[in-house]
Protein backbone atom coordinates (compact mmCIF):
# COMPACT_ATOMS: atom_id res chain seq x y z
CA UNK A 1 0.00 0.00 0.00
CA UNK A 2 0.96 3.80 0.13
CA UNK A 3 3.82 3.50 2.71
CA UNK A 4 6.81 1.61 1.04
CA UNK A 5 5.75 2.05 -2.10
CA UNK A 6 8.76 2.98 -3.69
CA UNK A 7 11.58 1.69 -1.15
CA UNK A 8 11.21 -0.84 1.74
CA UNK A 9 12.36 0.83 4.87
CA UNK A 10 14.75 -1.81 6.52
CA UNK A 11 12.48 -1.98 9.93
CA UNK A 12 9.71 -3.78 7.12
CA UNK A 13 11.92 -6.82 7.54
CA UNK A 14 11.03 -7.03 10.86
CA UNK A 15 7.71 -9.20 11.19
CA UNK A 16 8.06 -11.21 8.36
CA UNK A 17 11.64 -11.84 9.03
CA UNK A 18 10.85 -13.50 12.86
CA UNK A 19 7.58 -15.39 11.58
CA UNK A 20 10.15 -16.84 8.64
CA UNK A 21 12.56 -17.40 11.93
CA UNK A 22 9.87 -19.16 13.95
CA UNK A 23 8.97 -21.50 10.83
CA UNK A 24 12.46 -22.26 10.11
CA UNK A 25 12.48 -23.66 13.61
CA UNK A 26 9.26 -25.54 13.65
CA UNK A 27 9.31 -27.30 10.21
CA UNK A 28 10.09 -31.23 9.66
CA UNK A 29 13.55 -32.01 8.36
CA UNK A 30 12.06 -33.33 5.35
CA UNK A 31 10.16 -29.82 4.75
CA UNK A 32 13.41 -27.96 4.96
CA UNK A 33 15.22 -30.27 2.65
CA UNK A 34 12.72 -29.78 0.16
CA UNK A 35 12.08 -25.93 0.27
CA UNK A 36 15.94 -25.45 0.74
CA UNK A 37 16.39 -27.40 -2.81
CA UNK A 38 12.89 -25.02 -4.17
CA UNK A 39 14.54 -22.27 -2.81
CA UNK A 40 18.13 -23.07 -3.93
CA UNK A 41 19.74 -22.05 -0.56
CA UNK A 42 20.99 -25.18 1.79
CA UNK A 43 21.55 -22.54 4.57
CA UNK A 44 19.56 -22.11 7.61
CA UNK A 45 18.51 -18.99 6.12
CA UNK A 46 16.56 -20.38 3.16
CA UNK A 47 13.06 -18.38 4.33
CA UNK A 48 14.24 -15.82 6.14
CA UNK A 49 16.51 -14.36 3.39
CA UNK A 50 13.36 -14.39 1.17
CA UNK A 51 10.61 -13.30 3.36
CA UNK A 52 10.17 -9.93 1.98
CA UNK A 53 10.91 -10.44 -1.60
CA UNK A 54 6.90 -10.32 -2.17
CA UNK A 55 6.85 -6.81 -1.01
CA UNK A 56 10.44 -5.89 -2.99
CA UNK A 57 9.29 -6.86 -6.66
CA UNK A 58 5.16 -5.23 -5.84
CA UNK A 59 5.90 -2.20 -7.34
CA UNK A 60 8.15 -2.78 -10.01
CA UNK A 61 6.73 -3.02 -13.18
CA UNK A 62 7.43 -6.81 -14.35
CA UNK A 63 5.78 -7.76 -10.16
CA UNK A 64 3.04 -5.22 -10.57
CA UNK A 65 0.28 -7.83 -11.09
CA UNK A 66 1.22 -9.27 -7.59
CA UNK A 67 0.60 -5.66 -6.35
CA UNK A 68 -3.47 -6.59 -4.90
CA UNK A 69 -2.32 -9.83 -3.25
CA UNK A 70 -0.95 -8.83 -0.31
CA UNK A 71 -4.49 -8.05 1.36
CA UNK A 72 -8.31 -8.55 0.95
CA UNK A 73 -10.18 -5.71 1.53
CA UNK A 74 -12.69 -6.66 3.85
CA UNK A 75 -16.02 -4.51 3.31
CA UNK A 76 -16.69 -4.36 6.97
CA UNK A 77 -17.86 -1.01 9.60
CA UNK A 78 -15.58 -1.50 12.46
CA UNK A 79 -15.76 -1.07 15.54
CA UNK A 80 -19.65 -1.93 14.97
CA UNK A 81 -19.32 -4.54 12.61
CA UNK A 82 -16.09 -6.64 11.77
CA UNK A 83 -16.55 -9.67 8.74
CA UNK A 84 -14.94 -10.87 5.55
CA UNK A 85 -16.79 -12.61 2.79
CA UNK A 86 -14.88 -14.07 0.27
CA UNK A 87 -17.43 -13.53 -2.42
CA UNK A 88 -17.82 -9.97 -1.60
CA UNK A 89 -14.28 -8.89 -0.56
CA UNK A 90 -11.81 -10.81 -3.10
CA UNK A 91 -10.83 -9.02 -6.00
CA UNK A 92 -11.39 -10.15 -9.73
CA UNK A 93 -7.65 -10.46 -10.11
CA UNK A 94 -7.28 -12.11 -6.57
CA UNK A 95 -6.28 -11.49 -2.99
CA UNK A 96 -4.33 -13.03 -0.01
CA UNK A 97 -7.11 -15.47 0.15
CA UNK A 98 -7.19 -16.78 -3.64
CA UNK A 99 -3.37 -16.04 -3.88
CA UNK A 100 -2.51 -18.57 -1.10
CA UNK A 101 -4.56 -21.47 -3.29
CA UNK A 102 -2.84 -20.09 -6.38
CA UNK A 103 0.98 -20.02 -5.65
CA UNK A 104 0.44 -23.51 -3.18
CA UNK A 105 -0.84 -24.97 -6.15
CA UNK A 106 1.84 -23.60 -8.59
CA UNK A 107 4.44 -25.08 -5.69
CA UNK A 108 2.87 -28.18 -6.23
CA UNK A 109 2.70 -28.55 -10.07
CA UNK A 110 5.87 -30.30 -11.37
CA UNK A 111 4.97 -29.28 -15.12
CA UNK A 112 5.98 -25.39 -14.40
CA UNK A 113 9.77 -24.50 -14.48
CA UNK A 114 11.95 -24.38 -11.18
CA UNK A 115 11.85 -20.45 -11.10
CA UNK A 116 8.06 -20.18 -11.24
CA UNK A 117 8.05 -22.97 -8.35
CA UNK A 118 10.34 -20.83 -6.48
CA UNK A 119 8.82 -17.86 -7.06
CA UNK A 120 5.50 -19.73 -5.19
CA UNK A 121 7.22 -20.45 -2.42
CA UNK A 122 8.34 -17.02 -1.92
CA UNK A 123 4.90 -15.96 -2.35
CA UNK A 124 3.07 -18.46 -0.21
CA UNK A 125 5.78 -17.57 2.48
CA UNK A 126 5.05 -14.01 2.32
CA UNK A 127 1.07 -14.37 2.36
CA UNK A 128 0.32 -16.53 5.39
CA UNK A 129 2.73 -13.57 7.36
CA UNK A 130 0.21 -10.85 5.52
CA UNK A 131 -3.16 -12.53 6.30
CA UNK A 132 -1.99 -12.76 10.26
CA UNK A 133 -1.96 -8.75 10.06
CA UNK A 134 -5.38 -7.07 10.74
CA UNK A 135 -4.99 -4.29 8.42
CA UNK A 136 -4.34 -6.35 5.18
CA UNK A 137 -8.26 -7.90 6.16
CA UNK A 138 -9.93 -4.37 5.95
CA UNK A 139 -10.91 -2.23 3.55
CA UNK A 140 -11.25 1.32 5.65
CA UNK A 141 -8.94 3.75 4.30
CA UNK A 142 -6.59 1.48 1.90
CA UNK A 143 -6.15 -0.74 4.97
CA UNK A 144 -5.26 2.12 7.33
CA UNK A 145 -3.23 3.75 5.15
CA UNK A 146 -5.11 6.97 4.96
CA UNK A 147 -5.34 6.82 8.13
CA UNK A 148 -2.76 9.56 10.18
CA UNK A 149 -1.80 9.09 13.17
CA UNK A 150 1.22 9.99 15.94
CA UNK A 151 3.56 7.87 16.96
CA UNK A 152 6.12 9.08 19.42
CA UNK A 153 4.95 12.67 18.64
CA UNK A 154 5.82 11.81 14.60
CA UNK A 155 3.49 11.21 12.76
CA UNK A 156 2.62 8.22 10.72
CA UNK A 157 -0.39 6.11 9.17
CA UNK A 158 -2.19 3.37 10.82
CA UNK A 159 -1.07 0.62 8.57
CA UNK A 160 2.63 1.14 8.99
CA UNK A 161 2.09 1.69 12.91
CA UNK A 162 0.34 -1.94 12.77
CA UNK A 163 2.97 -3.26 10.26
CA UNK A 164 6.24 -1.96 12.00
CA UNK A 165 5.98 0.42 14.85
CA UNK A 166 4.84 -1.74 17.60
CA UNK A 167 6.64 -4.56 16.76
CA UNK A 168 9.68 -2.44 17.24
CA UNK A 169 9.13 -1.04 20.04
CA UNK A 170 8.26 -4.22 21.86
CA UNK A 171 12.06 -5.40 20.57
CA UNK A 172 13.50 -2.07 22.25
CA UNK A 173 13.49 0.44 19.26
CA UNK A 174 15.12 0.44 15.97
CA UNK A 175 18.91 0.18 17.22
CA UNK A 176 19.01 -3.47 16.43
CA UNK A 177 19.54 -4.73 12.88
CA UNK A 178 15.71 -5.96 12.10
CA UNK A 179 17.18 -9.31 10.87
CA UNK A 180 18.77 -9.99 13.93
CA UNK A 181 16.28 -8.73 16.42
CA UNK A 182 13.83 -11.30 14.15
CA UNK A 183 16.15 -14.37 14.82
CA UNK A 184 15.84 -13.35 18.77
CA UNK A 185 12.61 -12.78 18.46
CA UNK A 186 11.43 -16.09 16.99
CA UNK A 187 13.75 -17.98 19.04
CA UNK A 188 11.91 -16.55 22.08
CA UNK A 189 8.52 -17.02 20.15
CA UNK A 190 9.15 -20.50 19.22
CA UNK A 191 10.25 -21.74 23.29
CA UNK A 192 6.68 -19.91 24.47
CA UNK A 193 5.00 -22.43 21.82
CA UNK A 194 6.83 -25.46 22.78
CA UNK A 195 7.05 -24.86 26.18
CA UNK A 196 5.94 -21.84 27.13
CA UNK A 197 3.19 -20.04 27.76
CA UNK A 198 1.49 -20.62 24.11
CA UNK A 199 2.13 -24.42 25.13
CA UNK A 200 -1.77 -25.31 25.42
CA UNK A 201 -3.06 -22.79 23.31
CA UNK A 202 -1.06 -23.59 20.22
CA UNK A 203 -2.85 -27.02 20.32
CA UNK A 204 -5.59 -25.44 18.63
CA UNK A 205 -4.03 -23.25 16.32
CA UNK A 206 -4.31 -25.55 13.31
CA UNK A 207 -7.96 -26.74 14.06
CA UNK A 208 -10.04 -25.76 10.62
CA UNK A 209 -6.80 -26.39 8.53
CA UNK A 210 -8.07 -27.92 5.67
CA UNK A 211 -4.99 -28.67 2.82
CA UNK A 212 -7.53 -29.74 0.33
CA UNK A 213 -9.50 -26.44 1.32
CA UNK A 214 -6.97 -23.70 0.85
CA UNK A 215 -9.76 -20.90 0.57
CA UNK A 216 -11.99 -22.38 3.53
CA UNK A 217 -8.42 -22.22 5.32
CA UNK A 218 -7.29 -19.22 4.43
CA UNK A 219 -10.73 -17.53 5.12
CA UNK A 220 -10.28 -18.53 8.94
CA UNK A 221 -7.16 -16.98 9.57
CA UNK A 222 -8.43 -14.00 7.76
CA UNK A 223 -11.44 -13.60 9.82
CA UNK A 224 -9.45 -13.72 12.53
CA UNK A 225 -7.42 -11.08 11.90
CA UNK A 226 -10.50 -8.59 10.67
CA UNK A 227 -11.99 -9.51 14.15
CA UNK A 228 -8.92 -7.64 15.74
CA UNK A 229 -9.57 -4.81 13.56
CA UNK A 230 -13.03 -3.79 15.91
CA UNK A 231 -11.18 -5.09 18.98
CA UNK A 232 -8.06 -3.62 18.71
CA UNK A 233 -7.46 -1.65 15.60
CA UNK A 234 -10.23 0.69 15.60
CA UNK A 235 -12.43 0.04 18.71
CA UNK A 236 -13.63 3.70 18.46
CA UNK A 237 -13.99 4.10 14.99
CA UNK A 238 -11.66 5.46 11.88
CA UNK A 239 -12.75 9.18 12.71
CA UNK A 240 -11.41 8.99 16.76
CA UNK A 241 -8.31 7.48 15.66
CA UNK A 242 -7.21 10.13 13.63
CA UNK A 243 -4.44 12.22 14.91
CA UNK A 244 -3.83 9.91 18.50
CA UNK A 245 -1.09 8.90 19.88
CA UNK A 246 -0.52 5.45 19.73
CA UNK A 247 3.11 4.68 21.17
CA UNK A 248 1.23 4.77 24.63
CA UNK A 249 -2.06 2.82 25.82
CA UNK A 250 -2.91 2.31 22.56
CA UNK A 251 0.64 0.13 22.26
CA UNK A 252 -0.12 -1.19 25.63
CA UNK A 253 -3.00 -3.14 24.37
CA UNK A 254 -1.82 -3.89 20.64
CA UNK A 255 1.40 -5.30 21.43
CA UNK A 256 0.44 -8.76 23.01
CA UNK A 257 -1.94 -8.88 19.66
CA UNK A 258 0.83 -8.48 17.83
CA UNK A 259 2.67 -11.13 19.43
CA UNK A 260 0.25 -13.49 18.99
CA UNK A 261 -0.68 -13.07 15.51
CA UNK A 262 3.09 -13.36 14.56
CA UNK A 263 3.17 -16.94 16.90
CA UNK A 264 0.55 -18.13 15.18
CA UNK A 265 1.63 -17.16 11.62
CA UNK A 266 4.95 -18.93 11.84
CA UNK A 267 3.25 -21.85 13.38
CA UNK A 268 0.37 -22.29 10.70
CA UNK A 269 3.15 -21.43 7.64
CA UNK A 270 5.42 -24.48 9.39
CA UNK A 271 2.47 -27.00 9.10
CA UNK A 272 0.95 -25.16 5.77
CA UNK A 273 4.90 -26.14 4.31
CA UNK A 274 5.22 -29.71 5.80
CA UNK A 275 1.86 -30.28 4.32
CA UNK A 276 3.11 -29.02 0.58
CA UNK A 277 6.57 -31.41 1.12
CA UNK A 278 4.55 -33.97 2.31
CA UNK A 279 2.28 -33.73 -0.86
CA UNK A 280 5.45 -32.97 -3.13
CA UNK A 281 6.82 -36.54 -1.80
CA UNK A 282 4.53 -38.47 -2.77
CA UNK A 283 4.75 -37.77 -6.03
CA UNK A 284 9.05 -38.96 -6.37
CA UNK A 285 10.40 -37.02 -9.30
CA UNK A 286 9.03 -33.52 -8.04
CA UNK A 287 11.95 -33.07 -5.78
CA UNK A 288 14.39 -35.30 -8.45
CA UNK A 289 13.37 -32.70 -11.14
CA UNK A 290 14.76 -29.13 -9.84
C1 LIG B 1 20.97 -18.02 1.39
O1 LIG B 1 20.21 -16.92 1.89
C2 LIG B 1 20.97 -15.97 2.61
C3 LIG B 1 20.00 -14.93 3.14
O2 LIG B 1 19.31 -14.31 2.09
C4 LIG B 1 22.03 -15.38 1.71
O3 LIG B 1 22.82 -14.45 2.45
C5 LIG B 1 22.91 -16.49 1.17
O4 LIG B 1 23.83 -15.96 0.25
C6 LIG B 1 22.07 -17.53 0.47
N1 LIG B 1 22.90 -18.67 0.07
C7 LIG B 1 22.85 -19.21 -1.13
C8 LIG B 1 23.70 -20.40 -1.38
O5 LIG B 1 22.12 -18.76 -2.01
C1 LIG C 1 -2.06 -16.98 -10.15
O1 LIG C 1 -0.67 -16.82 -10.32
C2 LIG C 1 -0.29 -16.44 -11.64
C3 LIG C 1 1.23 -16.47 -11.73
O2 LIG C 1 1.84 -15.56 -10.86
C4 LIG C 1 -0.88 -15.06 -11.94
O3 LIG C 1 -0.52 -14.67 -13.24
C5 LIG C 1 -2.39 -15.12 -11.81
O4 LIG C 1 -2.91 -13.83 -11.98
C6 LIG C 1 -2.77 -15.66 -10.44
N1 LIG C 1 -4.21 -15.84 -10.40
C7 LIG C 1 -4.99 -15.34 -9.46
C8 LIG C 1 -6.47 -15.56 -9.59
O5 LIG C 1 -4.56 -14.71 -8.52
C1 LIG D 1 10.78 -13.88 25.84
O1 LIG D 1 10.26 -12.56 25.86
C2 LIG D 1 9.61 -12.21 27.06
C3 LIG D 1 9.00 -10.85 26.89
O2 LIG D 1 8.11 -10.87 25.82
C4 LIG D 1 10.59 -12.23 28.18
O3 LIG D 1 9.94 -11.92 29.39
C5 LIG D 1 11.23 -13.60 28.26
O4 LIG D 1 12.26 -13.58 29.21
C6 LIG D 1 11.80 -14.03 26.93
N1 LIG D 1 12.22 -15.42 27.04
C7 LIG D 1 13.31 -15.90 26.47
C8 LIG D 1 13.55 -17.37 26.63
O5 LIG D 1 14.05 -15.21 25.81
C1 LIG E 1 -14.97 -15.32 12.58
O1 LIG E 1 -14.44 -14.71 13.73
C2 LIG E 1 -15.41 -14.50 14.75
C3 LIG E 1 -14.75 -13.67 15.83
O2 LIG E 1 -13.51 -14.17 16.20
C4 LIG E 1 -15.91 -15.85 15.24
O3 LIG E 1 -16.87 -15.66 16.24
C5 LIG E 1 -16.50 -16.60 14.05
O4 LIG E 1 -16.87 -17.89 14.45
C6 LIG E 1 -15.53 -16.70 12.90
N1 LIG E 1 -16.20 -17.23 11.73
C7 LIG E 1 -15.61 -18.11 10.92
C8 LIG E 1 -16.41 -18.54 9.74
O5 LIG E 1 -14.47 -18.53 11.07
Amino acid sequence: MKLGQNVIALSALLLPGALAWGTTNLVKDDTTAFFQRILQNDTEHYLAGVATWADSIRYTKWGRFSKNFHFIDAKDTPPTYCGVDFERDCKEDGCVVSSIQNYTSQLLDTKLWPSRRNQAAKFVIHFVGDIHQPLHVENVAYGGNGIHVKWESSELNLHHVWDTSIAEKMLGGIHRKPYVAGFAWAANLTYQIKSGKYEAASKFWNDGLSFNDPIQTAMGWANESNAIVCTHVLPEGPEAIIGQELAGDYYEKAAPVIELQVAKAGYRLAAWLDLIADKASGTAESVGEL
